[in-house]
């Protein structure tokens, strides 16, 4: 093949991120998400079937919970609008391929990513290993293709891999988020989610945007402690990370993601007619794949796949 033509985006590279509230009828835009909406369980169906015309199989999974509390309990209800989502995507679309995140923000009163205990400020890990275990238990059950954690606690890749292994979900596969950095780009998604933390900030556990062998390090932490798919996130300023990683571990399938706050840049200056948004996105999953990305999870699917089908 030219050489050209590698980085050339196509369907089967990509991932639809949705975001899943309990109740039925739903369908709500993101404020800081233009077309991005937050659905309900029955109403993901008619958007995947939509997404699925235009030839898109991936999707990834989040929670958004107005259900709260300090351990985050309600990521692993067994009616979670999450889990019935995951059953009646499974149940409609056998061949789509479902991911779920996996981190208790969204869940915990205080809007962090594990579980704080009552007068302290930070993560009580081992709490958190069983929490986010039990999270990736109770979706695999439901029927989840991939878990994907993304706390950034230390040892959560093999924790959930055990987990899984010991009742039953060997087949269930893993996406760890291995080089999470602490960005600025997740501000859109944290409206999204409702997942802002209520004090602080993730610095504790995600990475400095300045340490590249801390984020090497991560993923090859990942890859041995059993994760199928390796992450590097946020996407576009990170370009060298994706490099340095996919020329690494050639062997290794490598996602990244382009997210909420990259999203929005695009979205506003195409609407103030800054740039042309087709193109511009077009140039961005390129250099995305170009750098070594073989997934790349990303909220313009649905308008990528569109465009892909009448060029
Ligand atoms: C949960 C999580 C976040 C994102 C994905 N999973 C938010 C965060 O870490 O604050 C961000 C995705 C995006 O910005 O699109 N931990």
């Amino acid at each position: 093949m030219p050489k050209h033509s590698r980085a050339a985006i196509e369907v089967k590279d990509l991932i639809y991120p949705l975001f899943l509230k309990d109740g039925a009828g739903i369908r709500e835009e993101v404020p800081s998400m233009q077309n991005i909406f937050r659905f309900s369980p029955d109403t993901v169906v008619q958007e995947v079937q939509e997404i699925a015309r235009y030839g898109i199989k991936n999707v990834l999974l989040f929670g958004v919970s107005d259900k709260k509390d300090r351990e985050g309990t309600s990521a692993y209800e067994k009616n979670g609008a999450v889990s019935n989502a995951v059953r009646n995507l499974k149940r409609k679309f056998p061949g789509l391929v479902v991911a779920t995140d996996i981190c208790l923000c969204a869940y915990t009163s205080h809007g962090h990513c594990g579980i704080i205990r009552p007068g302290e400020n930070t993560i009580a890990h081992k709490p958190t290993l069983e929490a986010l275990s039990r999270m990736a238990l109770s979706l695999a059950s439901a029927g989840a293709d991939y878990v994907a954690p993304s706390a950034m606690a230390k040892g959560q890749v093999s924790a959930i891999r055990k987990a899984l292994d010991a009742h039953g979900f060997k087949g269930t596969k893993i996406m760890g988020y291995s080089a999470k950095f602490a960005s600025n780009f997740y501000g859109p998604f944290r409206d999204a989610a409702g997942s802002a933390p209520a004090f602080g900030n993730r610095s504790a556990y995600q990475l400095g945007f300045s340490d590249s062998t801390a984020a090497i390090k991560e993923i090859a932490c990942d890859i041995k402690e059993g994760a199928d798919i390796v992450m590097v996130k946020p996407a576009l300023a990170y370009l060298d990370i994706i490099k340095e990683a996919k020329s690494r571990f050639r062997s290794a399938i490598l996602a990244a993601y382009n997210v909420s706050g990259e999203y929005a840049f695009v979205k506003h200056g195409a609407q103030r007619g800054y740039w042309d948004e087709r193109k511009m996105v077009f140039e961005i999953m390129t250099s995305i794949k170009r750098a070594g990305a073989d997934l790349i999870i990303t909220y313009h699917a649905k308008d990528i796949a569109q465009w892909l089908k009448k060029p």
